[in-house]
């Protein structure tokens, strides 16, 4: 049986294979070789690989975070009002169903239109309380308080006609709710939070183990929200491509146009981590939909070897 440092070894040298994002500029400046990984087991045993101190932002990966955080808050009834839980097979930023669905409600939290609205949905009186309540509650998860990239968050500010045009859209159908400019600006800063794969394999853990810290016991989210948040990773987390990484992968993952993937396992001996496993991965390098080249065959080449697949 291969290590895992050999996958990482292997998966990185195909990074070469995509190219960093740069419809947001400062994205474009991340080093396209680089590749890390953490996988963390429920006793708090790690496997670190690679370029593990870079930090990295969320993009996508941070629509997770606040769906969940959204309905733990305001319940899942209520976030469902707004957006479905089918995929679309669209890509990440597309406008187009939001014109051919009655009342122009978003197919699901985990692309642009749905987790704009999402993010429209937050606790809070105004833009600041309701980022730093969804920050409090990402801090409580990985031990330390939450910062932005200022120069990513910056630069997608001013890139941002696509996602101007979705939640004006999503507004002018009253799905979106609030000031556009506002909701954008959390959105735009919670995609902008930099994260390293240990801390983000930490949520990944949880997840697994249905919203509970199986290291301190602590719990985060109910295990309804948890299941309905893996259902949506399984099904919508790779965006289009979400069918081919079910089928190859086989397990709950979401990727950021930053390269970061965050994964929910369980096995029971993973090169000696056993039980409930976190997992991120993190190479700039994407494919034209979206996902890290590297990372997409890490998880692949790992999930045929230890039969990881849910399925
Ligand atoms: O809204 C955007 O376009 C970015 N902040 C996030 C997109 C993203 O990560 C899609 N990922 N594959």
């Amino acid at each position: 049986m291969a290590s895992l440092e050999y996958y990482v070894q292997e998966s990185q040298n195909l990074a070469v294979l995509g190219e960093t994002a740069s419809y947001i500029p400062a994205l474009d400046e991340q080093d396209p070789s680089q590749f890390a990984v953490c996988l963390i087991d429920e006793n708090g045993n790690q496997f670190l690989a690679g370029d593990t101190s870079t930090s990295f932002t969320l993009q996508s990966i941070s629509k997770v975070i606040s769906f969940i955080y959204a309905c733990e808050e305001m319940t899942l009834d209520y976030v469902l009002q707004y957006v479905d839980v089918e995929p679309t097979g669209d890509s990440f930023n597309s406008i187009i169903r939001l014109e051919n669905t009655e009342f122009g409600k978003p197919f699901n939290p985990m692309i642009n239109a749905g987790a704009i609205t999402i993010t429209s949905l937050l606790p809070g009186q105004n833009r600041e309380e309701k980022f730093q309540h969804l920050c409090d509650f990402m801090g409580k998860m990985i031990g330390k308080p939450v910062k932005i990239n200022q120069e990513v968050y910056e630069s997608e500010i001013k890139t941002a006609d696509r996602n101007r045009s979705i939640a004006y859209y999503l507004k002018s159908n009253h799905i979106l709710q609030g000031d556009v400019e506002s909701v954008l600006d959390v959105y735009f800063r919670h995609c902008a939070i930099e994260v390293t794969v240990e801390s983000l394999a930490r949520i990944g853990l949880i997840l697994s183990n249905d919203g509970v810290d199986p290291i301190t016991n602590e719990r985060f989210f109910s295990k309804e929200i948890s299941k309905v948040a893996k259902a949506l990773m399984l099904t919508c987390g790779m965006y289009n491509a979400s069918g081919k990484f079910a089928t190859f992968v086989g397990l709950p993952s979401k990727s950021g146009v930053s390269g970061g993937i965050l994964s929910v396992a369980e096995h029971e001996d993973l090169q000696g981590l056993q039980g409930k496993i976190g997992i991120a991965t993190f190479g700039p390098a994407i494919d034209p939909i979206g996902n890290s080249v590297a990372g997409i065959e890490f998880l692949k080449r790992i999930s045929i070897e230890y039969d990881l697949s849910i399925f």
